[in-house]
């Protein structure tokens, strides 16, 4: 644990902005209903036990379970969205 002079003391995880500031704000989570969770990245998420990185600049999450590329989002959620509109 440290302390950089902002009036955060640091345990081991970056609290740092997107903007490069230290503590102006939280990272953002955004959750597009019957689709994917935007998280900004870069992240590691862990997935069937293994840890996944993704170095984009917004993640998408697959929050449907029907993507082929798990835990990432690769669009099937627009078919199945497609489909019910149809209906
Ligand atoms: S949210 Fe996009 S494929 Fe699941």
């Amino acid at each position: 644990m440290g302390y950089d002079g902002t009036g955060h003391e640091h345990r081991g995880h970056d609290h740092r902005g997107r903007d490069g500031e230290s503590g102006t704000r939280p990272r953002r989570v955004r959750v597009v209903p019957g689709g994917p969770v935007l998280i900004e990245g870069p992240i590691e998420v862990e997935h069937d036990g293994q840890w996944v990185r993704c170095d984009r600049f917004v993640v998408a999450l697959c929050g449907c379970r029907r993507s082929g590329t798990l835990p990432l989002c690769d669009s099937s959620h627009r078919r199945a969205m497609a489909g019910l509109q149809r209906r």
